[in-house]
């Protein structure tokens, strides 16, 4: 077979039943994207072009993983505050969702976040 091929499947690679897939594409090298957490919802992310650095916050604390591979996945748990910057050229975003979209799962205000997580230790 020349070239490669990645499966994800429901359940079994992802750790959960997708309901949603977005992707995100035609971001600017200083974009910032992210700056939110969920309450509820979990995901899997790749950047199956280009690459960008994520930088994730839990209760363990906070981890900057570059995103440079299409294989390469990052599980982003309920209560991650997460940001993506440093975008290439042509980057694109391909995350896949637990749930639907859903505006009240989100924590878009750090402080509230740090409070979540502090209720969580
Ligand atoms: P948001 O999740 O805040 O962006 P980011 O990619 O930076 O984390 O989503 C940006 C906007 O798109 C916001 O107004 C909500 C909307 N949106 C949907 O309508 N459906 C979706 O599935 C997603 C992910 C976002």
């Amino acid at each position: 077979m020349d070239g490669n091929l990645s499966v994800l499947e429901s359940a079994l690679t992802i750790p959960f039943e997708i309901r949603r897939v977005y992707y995100i594409y035609g971001t600017k090298k200083n974009s910032v994207r992210g700056g939110h957490a969920h309450k509820s919802l979990k995901q899997v992310m790749f950047v199956i072009n280009g690459s960008l650095d994520l930088k994730l916050e839990t209760k363990e604390g906070v981890s900057i993983v570059t995103l440079d591979k299409p294989d390469l996945g990052v599980f982003i748990d309920v209560l991650s505050w997460r940001e993506f910057y440093n975008f290439s050229d042509n980057a694109v975003v391909m995350v896949f969702a637990s749930e639907y979209y859903d505006e009240s799962d989100y924590i878009r205000d750090y402080n509230q976040f740090k409070k979540e997580i502090g209720k969580h230790n």
